[in-house]
């Protein structure tokens, strides 16, 4: 609650207490298993930035926290906008994150950007990019490299105005022998299995 308090700014922020909490869960596992942390995307580093203070992420010798986002928006992107997007958002967010040295903060457009700097394996994995191509495109791409126990959560997942994005990602999971549980947060989570 420390870290909830000292950095979240707005009452859209103070209102999802529970899906931090979720996302905080699934980061302590993650730091018992093998693997570094992911997240597509972060805006402003809010979420990422309270985690990093509730596990003392920053001391972590053993693991990244790989942030991604494009910070910005015009209207050939297909994202929406977001009040705080803009040409220096970028640089606030490394700014936020500059006393962790372990924490990176890229910029791009997910899942290309994904070609370029990415962790080997993932202990814990957050995706919250409100764009069902994107989504399907990092977990393309990242869902492979996370560890057996590794958790996923997907922001989104339950939530109407983002249905595309439910009914894109269950076939994908059914694909591969997964279903999705949706929390009373509207989040999504999977558990990543051996095998
Ligand atoms: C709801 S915000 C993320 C909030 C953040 N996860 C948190 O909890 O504080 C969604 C973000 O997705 C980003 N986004 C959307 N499509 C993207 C893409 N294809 N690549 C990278 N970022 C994208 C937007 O720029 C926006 O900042």
């Amino acid at each position: 609650m420390a870290a909830f308090e000292k950095h979240t700014q707005t009452d859209i922020e103070k209102a999802v207490l529970w899906r931090i909490s979720v996302v905080l869960w699934g980061a302590r596992n993650g730091l018992k298993l093998d693997g570094d942390f992911v997240e597509c995307a972060c805006y402003k580093g809010t979420t990422a930035r309270i985690i990093c203070d509730a596990i003392k992420f920053g001391d972590r010798q053993d693991k990244r926290y790989y942030l991604y986002d494009l910070f910005d928006h015009d209207p050939t992107m297909p994202h929406h906008t977001m009040p705080e997007h803009s040409k220096e958002l970028f640089r606030y967010v490394k700014d936020r994150f500059s006393d962790c040295g372990n924490v990176t903060v890229t910029q791009g457009s997910v899942p290309q950007v994904l070609a370029t700097v990415a962790p080997e394996k993932i202990a814990f994995m957050h995706i919250d990019l409100n764009n069902a191509a994107a989504e399907i495109g990092a977990l393309d791409c990242l869902f492979e490299k996370m560890v057996p126990g590794a958790v996923l959560v997907l922001d989104d997942y339950g939530w109407l105005g983002y249905r595309a994005q439910k009914l894109a990602e269950d076939p994908w999971f059914a694909a591969r022998g997964y279903f999705v549980v949706e929390l009373p947060t509207g989040q999504g989570l999977v558990i990543k299995q051996k095998g």
